[in-house]
């Protein structure tokens, strides 16, 4: 269909940070292989781990055939094009796809998605909303389930006490919803201007991350918490989560590339300790990812939009991303 046209794009530019790191540029509208499908992207939100593999993927690009430097995974848009084996899918379906985290590609007018990571689209949905989804919301979704602190998103199951750090952030506000959907008292921090904003997601407390409770992650009620989902991108050394831990209580870090998180894990091990800390790293599902469309479609998940930004200034949007202070979700519409 597009064999030979080009499309628009923004792309890795210097390896330097900021509005500088991307740029707009003219390349060729991608060919659909075995299960894959062509999109017209109609909106993309952004995500750290898009700024993170930035370097990554300048010095990795001469050994790809496929164009890896345009970055995020999150999509949504309609299948134009499907490729041999594709069978869920049709021309004109609107859909919300997460890509993969290496090939990347959802800035641009067009992308790749494979059949695997994509899910059809309900009209409750605005392209924005859904495009906030995959990367944010199955990482908060993820840290719910029975591996890491085992919430039964029914209501069912024994009370739990859990604190969310960065709880206004794309994965924390999310992570608030589904944790309350569950039999939870959810402490929360957040700044001082996103207060309310917490509480409105379901918060039974909410701490301001400047003050001194706020930097001890004390909950006001004095609970100690058997789970803490940490998504600040602030390290917290360990000494500040074990004081507020209950006895098997573990701290659930989507944060913890970092040599403190791994010697903490360490010691934890040979000290036998029964509080834990647990790294997590997303490997999205398209199933999982169908089940939060449908809690998003359902209402019990509400997508808060930071701000949306129209393709041509895409580099602003970026740079709010860098920025790291966004409420909510930064999405890019074409
Ligand atoms: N392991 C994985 O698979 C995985 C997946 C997704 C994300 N992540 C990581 O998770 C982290 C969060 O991602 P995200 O998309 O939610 O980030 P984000 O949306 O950029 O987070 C921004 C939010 O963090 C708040 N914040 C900043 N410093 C804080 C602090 N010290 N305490 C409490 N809140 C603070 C900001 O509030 P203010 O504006 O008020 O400062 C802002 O609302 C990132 O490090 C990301 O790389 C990991």
């Amino acid at each position: 269909m597009a064999a030979g046209k080009l499309m628009r794009a923004l792309q890795y530019h210097s390896s330097g940070g900021g509005i500088v790191g991307v740029k707009h540029v003219e390349v060729p509208i991608p060919c659909p292989g075995k299960g894959e499908m062509l999109l017209k992207v109609e909106a993309t939100s952004l995500n750290p781990v898009d700024a993170n593999t930035h370097k990554l993927k300048l010095l990795l690009r001469p050994f790809f055939s496929r164009n890896t430097l345009i970055p995020a995974t999150d999509v949504a848009g309609e299948v134009v094009e499907v490729g041999p084996n594709v069978r869920n899918f049709k021309a004109g379906d609107k859909v919300v796809s997460v890509l993969g985290f290496f090939t990347g590609g959802g800035l641009a007018e067009y992308c790749i998605a494979t059949e695997i990571s994509t899910v059809h689209r309900p009209p409750q949905l605005s392209p924005a909303e859904a495009a906030a989804l995959p990367v944010a919301g199955l990482t908060a979704l993820l840290t719910l389930t029975d591996k890491f602190a085992g919430i039964k998103l029914d209501g069912t199951g024994p009370k739990k006490n859990i604190l969310i750090t960065a709880a206004s952030g794309g994965v924390g506000h999310y992570a608030v919803q589904l944790a309350k959907l569950g039999n939870t008292h959810v402490t929360a921090t957040c700044g001082a201007r996103n207060l309310e904003f917490v509480e409105n997601l379901g918060a039974d407390e909410v701490l301001d991350y400047k003050t001194p409770e706020g930097r001890a992650l004390k909950s006001p009620s004095g609970k100690k918490y058997d789970v803490v989902i940490h998504c600040s991108r602030v390290a917290f050394p360990w000494s500040v989560f074990e004081p507020n831990l209950s006895e098997n209580g573990k701290v659930i870090d989507i944060t913890a590339g970092n040599i403190r998180a791994v010697w903490t894990i360490f010691v934890l091990k040979v000290t036998f300790s029964k509080k834990k800390l647990v790294p997590l790293l997303l490997i999205p599902k398209g199933d999982d990812l169908k089940r939060l469309v449908q809690l998003s479609e359902e209402g019990k998940v509400k997508t808060t939009l930071d701000s949306v930004h129209p393709f041509s200034k895409g580099e602003v949007a970026w740079s709010k991303l860098l920025d790291g202070h966004a409420t909510g979700k930064v999405v890019v519409e074409q």
